[in-house]
C-alpha cells in the first residue's frame, strides 16, 4: 500500500535529531541512553527541547493518517498505516535503520486514531515518569495499558493497538535488561 510506505518514510524522520541540530546541541545518539527520543533529549538537554521533540515525533505521522481516514480506510488499514509510521521511527531508512523506541510516535498515531486511548496513556506516562523518574518504566506500563484502554474506549482499534504495544515493548528489550540489573538511567 503506498500510504504505508508514505507512513514509513514520514516516521523515518527523527524529530530529536532535527531539534538538537537546530538548537546547536550534540547528537542524542552519542550520549545518555543513546536513544534518539524524547526521554533522552529530556535527560540531556531539558524540558524545552524534549517538548519540541515530542511535538515533531507525534505530528510527523498525522498527515498520512488523515489521508487514510479521508480515503475511507477501515480501522485495521488505518492502523497498518500507523504501524508504518512506527516502523519508520524505529528502523529509519535515512539513519541506517537505527531509530528510536516509538513511544512519542505511537502517541501521535493514537492521538489521530483513538484520541482517548492516547490521552489515557499519556497521563499514565506523565504520572509514572514524575513519580518513578524512569522513562522506560513509564513507557512500558503505558504501552501495556494501551490495549486495555482501547478495548474500553476504541474497540475497533484494539488489534492495531496490540501491534503498537508489541513493537514498543520489543524496542525496550535493553531497558528491561537494565531494569533487571538495576542500572537503568533515570530522568
Ligand atoms: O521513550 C523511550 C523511553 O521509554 C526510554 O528511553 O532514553 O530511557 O532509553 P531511554
Amino acid at each position: 500500500m503506498p500510504l504505508v510506505a508514505l507512513g514509513y518514510l514520514s516516521g523515518s524522520w527523527l524529530g530529536s535529531l532535527t531539534v538538537c541540530r537546530l538548537a546547536g546541541r550534540g547528537d542524542p545518539r552519542l550520549a545518555g541512553s543513546c536513544n534518539p527520543g524524547v526521554s533522552n533529549v529530556l535527560r540531556l538537554y531539558g524540558l524545552r527541547l524534549a517538548f519540541a521533540t515530542l511535538l515533531l515525533d507525534a505530528v510527523k505521522g498525522m498527515p498520512v493518517l488523515w489521508l487514510a481516514m479521508g480515503l475511507g480506510f477501515p480501522p485495521w488499514a488505518q492502523g497498518v498505516v500507523g504501524l508504518g509510521v512506527l516502523l519508520g521511527h524505529s528502523y529509519p531508512v535515512w539513519h541506517r535503520f537505527r531509530g528510536g523506541k516509538a513511544v512519542a510516535s505511537a502517541f501521535g498515531v493514537m492521538l489521530v486514531l483513538a484520541p482517548w486511548v492516547a490521552l489515557v496513556c499519556a497521563a499514565c506516562w506523565a504520572l509514572l515518569a514524575w513519580r518513578v523518574r524512569t522513562a522506560a518504566v513509564a513507557s512500558l506500563v503505558s504501552a501495556a495499558l494501551a490495549p486495555l484502554a482501547s478495548v474500553w474506549l476504541a474497540p475497533e482499534y484494539t488489534g492495531v493497538v496490540i501491534a503498537f504495544t508489541a513493537l514498543v515493548l520489543a524496542r525496550h528489550v535493553l531497558n528491561i535488561q537494565r531494569l533487571g540489573r538495576g542500572n537503568e538511567p533515570g530522568l
